[in-house]
């Protein structure tokens, strides 16, 4: 896979990130790390209550250590980083210097607005999901771009054919 050790999925709540990364994972033979299991595993409480009880710093802080414990695994890994990870500088670098190839899943904010109805670990949308999805959008597009190794679009497509057009632009 174009050399590289790990394939990390970065993209909004909802691009499909844990789905497509599900299926990569069991295709390649690899194993998933998902940010957001990874922080409740680490911690032993979900993300809703990290949020709730210490704020949305602490839970930022915990998803840097998971993402750059993700990227220094040993195993060639298939990554779901949460949908956050771009807005921290270190995180981007942390993407940058890594042997990883990152696929940006790019869809259209009116499919993230279906989607996310049932996400009990996405407190960001418990108010007005649809306003907050498009001003995230808008803050995240020129930094998903700016970690993105390769861009598929995933509107339109089942979680299959999203998973061949990773493999395709990977290989
Ligand atoms: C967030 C995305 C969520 C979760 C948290 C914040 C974000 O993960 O980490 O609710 O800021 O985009 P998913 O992208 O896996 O839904």
């Amino acid at each position: 896979m174009n050399g590289a050790k790990h394939l990390v999925l970065v993209g909004m709540m909802g691009a499909g990130k844990s789905s497509v990364g599900r299926m990569l994972a069991r295709q390649m033979g690899r194993p998933l790390l998902d940010s957001d299991e990874m922080v409740e595993e680490r911690t032993g409480r979900t993300v809703r209550a990290i949020w709730a009880s210490d704020g949305e710093a602490t839970f930022r802080a915990l998803e840097t250590e998971t993402l750059i414990a993700a990227l220094s695994a040993d195993e060639p890994s298939v990554v779901a980083a949460a949908g956050g990870v771009v807005m921290s500088e270190a995180n981007r670098a942390a993407l940058a210097t890594s042997d990883a190839h990152v696929v940006w899943l790019l869809a259209d904010v009116d499919l993230l607005v279906e989607r996310v109805k049932n996400g009990m670990h996405r407190p960001l949308l418990d108010a007005d999901p649809e306003g907050t999805l498009r001003a995230m959008h808008r803050d995240r597009e020129a930094l998903y771009k700016e970690v993105a190794d390769a861009i598929v679009s995933v509107d339109h497509r089942s979680v299959h054919d999203v998973a061949k057009a990773v493999l395709r632009c990977a290989g």
